[in-house]
């Protein structure tokens, strides 16, 4: 049985998930718990080799569905290499994505369907959840210009639209999973953002104890 704790962080590309990752990171070793930080696409030798299938600027021809696989098999193997051996060490696994990102981005705004990739990420994850989600809610308009020109990858290369969808669908399944998925509006300052974050993580250690 798991006996660690899963955090997924989430949000549009530029939301500034990065700085706040080692926030939470810091916070959660100052309570005592070991914390481990990995990523999606990526997180194992092999899902890194993945990403760079995936976010290569020159690959044009990518079918969405051979998108959305590549992901959820990034993350299968993420799952069964990496979390779930951390989880069942009792650590916290704090995780840049997660199938969240695979519903917001190919189910919503590649317009596979929301349905259909939630399925295949089942299959990829054995049905594995995050215990506390924490979406970066900032407008595409707002979080885009922040990428350097030089650093856009595939994905953020699409269009205003394409980024419109992913935060709407976003949005959507924040509402429709109130208890998993808190907002954190990240227009703001950085210790403004952390000490959002930081009432977050205390409800849910107090949660726990319940
Ligand atoms: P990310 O690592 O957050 O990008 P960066 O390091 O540049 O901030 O994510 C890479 C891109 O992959 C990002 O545009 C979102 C996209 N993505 C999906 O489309 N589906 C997914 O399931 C995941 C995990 C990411």
């Amino acid at each position: 049985m798991e006996k660690g704790i899963f955090i997924t962080i989430e949000g549009l590309d530029g939301a500034g998930k990065s700085t706040q990752i080692k926030f939470i990171k810091e916070f959660m070793e100052n309570r005592g718990f070991q914390v481990l930080i990995s990523r999606e696409p990526g997180g194992t030798y092999i899902g890194e080799k993945i990403r760079d299938i995936l976010l290569d600027r020159e690959h044009h021809e990518m079918k969405d569905m051979t998108e959305a696989l590549l992901y959820a098999a990034s993350r299968a193997q993420h799952v069964e290499e990496l979390i779930k051996p951390a989880l069942e060490k009792g650590y916290v696994v704090l995780c840049d994505r997660f199938v969240d990102s695979s519903i917001a981005y190919q189910g919503g705004a590649r317009k596979l369907g929301i349905e259909k990739v939630r399925e295949i990420n089942k299959f990829a994850t054995g049905g594995l959840e995050p215990d506390l989600t924490i979406f970066f809610d900032i407008p595409p308009e707002i979080s885009l210009e922040r990428i350097p020109l030089e650093k856009v990858d595939r994905l953020e290369q699409e269009k205003i639209e394409f980024h419109r969808d992913v935060y709407n669908t976003y949005i959507a399944l924040s509402k429709e999973n109130p208890d998993r998925i808190k907002l954190v509006r990240a227009d703001r300052e950085i210790s403004e953002i952390s000490r959002d974050i930081k009432n977050v993580l205390v409800k849910l250690m107090k949660d726990m104890e319940k």
